[in-house]
């Protein structure tokens, strides 16, 4: 089958035409240009958006998999809103074979059916233009498209997935829509403010099983096949509409109001999905106590694929998963994979409601989604396991959003996107992290209760609709009474961050504010900074917004408190603000002294350390302050706090290793001469019934010291991954600490001697637990030998390792630090 006129866009070039109104659905353009008569197919080409002039309200689609032969047949049947006149229809259609006789438009109530007398697909725009002899008629019309496809092994649109059963390949069939590729699927309006009705049809093999949105409603069957149908959606978009064909099994339980909630694994595992299940549950409940409106929809399916190509997706009521952030297994992931997973799951069904029940208006909007499920992911996290600490976790959200937006290639929270091309570079951690770090400033700036009863109300607001960010400040500024959209447009609008200058002089504290950038240079940026401060003591705490360029502050109490020996000032209280401190000489050499005592709180004690780590590394302190500082963290308690210390140490170290070789000696004494008293404390074997946060600082430490070259540990991780080699179950090397082990091993690993790599690799291809195989994929590479590195590098690019394993070590919002 061809394309009729298939041509690529002759008008295509390198400048888009900006949109001069990012508010949707358009403004209504001049009678002139809707003349009807007027239009001609080139007008849609090299759109940033479709044509507004007809609009779905419902599609019944059909699709007909065939997973042995990879290709997938459909039909859908839209009914359209033809609200201006017109004789074209414009749809997003992108890999799909289309003739002229698949489609026809059925205006409602008049008998006819009208045949386009074209059907052309611009293939760069990703869009069937679909032109009729006649002006359509203004009203409802059906618009049939018959179409068939490929089920892709790129991991978007309908894609296939491989796995296997009883030790055979098999196929299943998948989507992954977001952000623009349910046009791969079925011809659409794919642009998330379209949302639409969706009555879904599936023929499949009768022994698979075959998933969607919602409940299945019937199935009959007709021979070696089924037809599956599902009942209609509440009105969506379609990035977030699934469909799911393979054979799975399931563990299930329901929420107090009824929702059936499942876990869909390969055949045998269920047992691995239990853990996500019991925190879906509890968090469905939270989000409906929290957003005050209940989940949406009769069920909540969530499920494992082996291939996939980010962490998770939030499809409507079937969340789709990689098999690392779904799936835990007793004995064998680590406490890093659990607390993944909780996050994970926590993250996509607040998109359940934030995101699928109020859908942003444009991917301008699409850090609101992103943002804020990331921050309420760690809201949920921290209710259901206080003990992990997760708000001071949060803290390397925020320091991996500070490193990128230090850059002067950064980009503003809010985006124009103009292009769907330009949607997939947004999904970085300016939107997920730096959007977490604003939203909870923000929260933390309006406090909690009215931030919540504001969301609620937004919710409310906005339900079955779309919302732009401006809609949220405009929720939030209703139920605080405070500047919220003059404060947020500052940190949303622009790129980049602030450091705060703080001296004394005077009794007085003297503010000036900088645009903070990595290559040590001024940006010229300027904030709206909520400024928190404690002076000697937590019991008060005082708040200002701080506006200008530079300022000076009477703050009361400060002569009394200058008096004592530990005095000391620490402004963004807790790290809530997304702005870095810069302290003069004799404020930060009291920080240090705070942090030494003990007398700043964890997160404020991580804030010391980070800023100054940063400051030093744009060239505004000295090295030696921040080694001097390093070592005031030697009693430290907190797992996040030392993590920091020991990544801080071990980039100075790697940096060292190219820019002052000779100094490495000492470096690498100092460092070891820090970690080894922690160490031993923690010892390689947990100590019964010990904490989350001992199980992670376990493996940090060792695969720290293994990757120091530390002796003692590599000897130690090489005799206990001899036994584990012989007996996967061994106590020896239990899940938190294999990752170093193997770290450790790799250490020992050059060209004439390779048995330590050969053994990882046999353990990569003996189990069939996804998180063992990043940990070893993650581990390969850590021997000093470049060409042993090579061939590791080469490994993970071969076929065997699978497309997915390859993405996961570098993705941008995939979380390396885990075991
Ligand atoms: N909506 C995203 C998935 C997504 C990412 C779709 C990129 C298309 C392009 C999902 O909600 C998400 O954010 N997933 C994260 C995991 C999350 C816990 C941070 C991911 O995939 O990394
Ligand atoms: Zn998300």
């Amino acid at each position: 089958r061809f394309w009729l006129n298939s041509s690529p866009n002759p008008s295509a070039s390198s400048e888009r035409p900006t949109l001069p109104n990012l508010s949707f659905p358009h403004t209504p353009p001049t009678p002139a240009v809707t003349m009807a008569a007027e239009q001609s197919a080139e007008h849609f080409r090299g759109q940033a958006r479709l044509p507004g002039f007809a609009a779905p309200r419902r599609y019944d689609l059909r699709l007909t998999p065939d997973l042995a032969a990879c290709t997938f047949a459909g039909s859908v049947s839209v009914s359209v809103d033809v609200a201006a006149p017109t004789r074209f229809l414009v749809v997003n259609a992108a890999d799909l074979d289309v003739s002229p006789g698949d489609v026809h438009f059925a205006p409602k109530g008049s008998g006819q059916v009208l045949l386009p007398v074209e059907v052309t697909s611009a293939l760069e725009d990703e869009i069937l233009i679909i032109r009729f002899n006649e002006v359509l008629p203004l009203g409802e019309g059906t618009l049939v498209i018959a179409f068939q496809g490929t089920l892709n092994d790129k991991m978007k649109g309908f894609y296939r997935s491989v796995y296997e059963l009883n030790g055979e390949k098999k196929n299943m069939a998948v989507t992954q829509f977001e952000p623009a590729d349910a046009r791969r699927c079925f011809p659409c309006w794919d642009e998330p403010s379209f949302k639409a009705v969706f009555k879904i049809t599936l023929e499949v093999p009768c022994e698979t099983v075959a998933l969607s949105n919602m409940p299945v409603v019937e199935e009959k069957v007709n021979g070696p096949t089924k037809t599956v149908y599902f009942q209609e959606s509440p009105i969506m978009s379609t990035y977030l509409v699934a469909v799911i064909v393979g054979m799975f099994d399931y563990v299930e339980a329901f929420t107090a109001d009824g929702t059936s909630v499942r876990v869909y694994t390969q055949v045998g595992k269920s047992a691995q999905g239990k853990f996500a299940l019991e925190v879906a549950v509890k968090t469905l409940i939270l989000f409906k106590e929290y957003f005050a409106v209940p989940y949406p929809l009769p069920k909540m399916d969530m499920i494992a694929i082996p291939d996939f190509a980010s962490g998770a997706m939030e499809n409507y009521g079937l969340v789709t998963y990689r098999e690392t952030a779904l799936l835990f297994d007793e004995r064998h992931s680590a406490a890093a994979n659990k607390q993944r997973v909780a996050v994970v799951v926590a993250h996509e069904l607040a998109h359940q409601w934030f995101g699928n029940l109020v859908t942003m208006e444009w991917w301008t909007h699409l850090w609101l989604n992103e943002g804020f499920a990331t921050w309420v992911s760690y809201l949920a996290a921290d209710r259901f396991f206080p003990e992990w600490n997760v708000w001071i976790q949060f803290l390397e959200e925020s320091t991996t959003g500070f490193r990128l937006d230090a850059l002067a290639g950064s980009h503003p929270i809010e985006v124009d996107v103009n292009h769907v091309d330009e949607i997939d570079e947004i999904f970085d951690a300016i939107s997920y992290r730096k959007g977490a770090a604003v939203i909870r400033m923000l929260q933390s700036y309006l406090g909690a209760e009215i931030f919540q009863k504001s969301l609620a109300a937004y919710i409310k607001r906005f339900a079955y609709s779309n919302a732009k960010t401006e809609d949220l400040w405009a929720a939030l500024e209703e139920g605080s009474g405070e500047p919220v959209k003059t404060l947020m447009h500052s940190w949303t609008k622009q790129q980049g961050y602030p450091v705060v200058s703080v001296k004394l002089k005077d009794g007085k504290l003297e503010l000036e504010q900088t645009q903070f950038l990595s290559s040590g240079s001024e940006g010229v940026g300027q904030w709206v900074v909520p400024i928190t401060l404690c002076c000697c003591s937590y019991s008060v705490q005082q708040k200002f917004l701080f506006r200008g360029k530079q300022d000076d502050f009477n703050l009361s109490g400060l002569v009394e408190c200058q008096k004592k020996d530990d005095f000391w000032i620490k402004l963004n209280v807790d790290q809530t603000g997304f702005y870095r401190v810069s302290y003069d000489e004799e404020l930060a050499s009291r920080l240090r002294h705070a942090v030494e005592t003990n007398i700043l709180s964890a997160a404020d004690r991580y804030g010391v350390l980070d800023d100054t780590y940063a400051l030093c590394m744009a060239g505004k302190q000295k090295l030696v302050t921040l080694l001097h500082l390093i070592a005031a963290y030697k009693n430290e308690t907190e797992y996040t706090v030392l993590a920091h210390a020991i990544n801080t140490s071990l980039s100075i170290y790697e940096m060292m290793a190219v820019a002052a070789p000779e100094e490495l000696v000492n470096m690498k004494k100092f460092l070891i001469d820090f970690l080894e008293p922690f160490a031993q404390r923690v010892g390689w074997d947990a100590k019964s019934g010990e904490g989350h946060l001992n199980a992670l600082l376990r493996g940090t430490l060792l695969s720290a010291l293994a990757e120091l070259g530390h002796q003692s540990t590599i000897d130690e991780a090489v005799r206990r991954f001899n036994v584990f080699l012989e007996d996967r179950e061994t106590p020896l090397l239990p899940p938190d600490v294999r990752k170093a082990a193997y770290v450790a091993l790799m250490q020992t690993v050059n060209k004439s001697n390779k048995s330590g790599y050969e053994s990882l690799l046999k353990i990569y291809r003996e189990t069939d637990l996804s998180q063992e195989k990043v940990r070893v994929l993650g581990s390969l590479a850590s021997s000093p030998d470049p060409d042993v590195v090579r061939e590791a590098l080469n490994f993970l690019l071969s076929s065997e390792v699978s497309k997915e394993s390859g993405l996961y070590i570098c993705a941008p919002r995939s979380d390396c630090s885990s075991a």
